[in-house]
């Protein structure tokens, strides 16, 4: 089972999988067809959809992602990222149902070089915030998986989110925040080969950039009209407060998504062959 198929990361994992799996996708508000709707917060058709199929894996892909929004409604980002995956450890207790949780590299202070699996959580806004609060409800619990992932990029089907940004004449993208952000079209394979495993896990992308290198790199290998424009976090803009350098690595397997330069070249070749 897939929580949150429509979005912008489970689109490309249900497209994905479902070549090579049987998986139930749900949706929330976006119209998108072969999912069923759920909303976290009904706790009955969550527990009545879990008990009815008896699911080997249930990977919670869903919630409140933007970091804006979850600064403006921290009571809804709690409930919706962090109390479901409480419902759902509850839900699948007994059963033999695993849960896959996807979190984020936003549990991370952003002071470090590198975070590995043993490093210590200490958001600093409150996505991170509920997501550390949602990794909690699983920690010592058995068979259950966290995999941490950095910033994603690349096209989705359902909620286009990253290329979303290139609509505009332009956007802004920080120079002082550092990731090692992971190419979408990868990351299906990888939890295929993480999925049996249990515990935390960490996902990253081979690169480290700058949040305007990736944007301007994706302008540049897509050709596409939009002014990439440099933005820094002393900026007037109010805006949640983020990591300064989140690189992702792991000290339990050897995984490594592209880098950025072949994950581009990916990128274009897809636009040239889908014309
Ligand atoms: N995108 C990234 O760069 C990134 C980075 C690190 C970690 N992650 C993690 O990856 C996961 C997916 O992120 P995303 O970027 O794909 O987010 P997204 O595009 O905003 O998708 C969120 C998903 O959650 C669903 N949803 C929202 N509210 C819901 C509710 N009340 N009940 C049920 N479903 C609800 C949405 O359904 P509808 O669209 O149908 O309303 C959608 O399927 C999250 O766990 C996030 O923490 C993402």
């Amino acid at each position: 089972m897939l929580l949150g198929a429509s979005g912008y990361v489970g689109g490309a994992l249900w497209s994905d999988w479902s070549v090579r799996h049987t998986v139930v996708g749900t949706r929330s508000a976006r119209a998108a067809p072969g999912l069923i709707p759920l909303d976290l917060r009904d706790v009955g058709a969550l527990r009545t959809l879990l008990l009815d199929s008896g699911f080997d894996l249930v990977v919670h892909a869903a919630g409140l992602v933007d970091l804006a929004d979850a600064e403006r409604r921290p009571d809804l980002a709690m409930e919706l990222n962090a109390g479901s995956v409480e419902t759902l450890r509850e839900a699948v207790r007994g059963t033999g149902t695993r849960i896959l949780l996807l979190s984020t590299d936003n549990v991370f202070d952003g002071v470090a070089d590198v975070y590995t699996e043993s490093s210590a959580r200490a958001p600093v806004n409150a996505y991170g915030r509920s997501k550390s609060v949602a990794e909690d409800f699983l920690a010592g619990e058995d068979g259950h998986l966290v995999v941490r992932i950095p910033l994603v990029y690349g096209r989705s089907v359902f909620a286009d989110r990253f290329m979303a940004r290139f609509a505009r004449p332009r956007t802004a993208a920080r120079t002082d925040v550092v990731c090692a952000p992971l190419y979408l079209p990868w990351l299906a394979g990888a939890l295929e080969e993480l999925w049996d495993g249990e515990g935390v896990f960490h996902l990253g992308g081979a690169q480290v950039v700058t949040r305007f290198e990736l944007m301007a790199g994706v302008r540049d290998a897509l050709d596409l009209p939009t002014e990439v424009v440099a933005v820094r976090g002393d900026d007037p803009a109010p805006a949640p407060r983020r990591p300064a350098r989140l690189v992702l690595r792991s000290e339990r397997h050897r995984l490594l998504g592209p880098g950025l330069d072949q994950a581009l070249a990916d990128l274009r070749r897809h636009r040239v062959s889908d014309r």
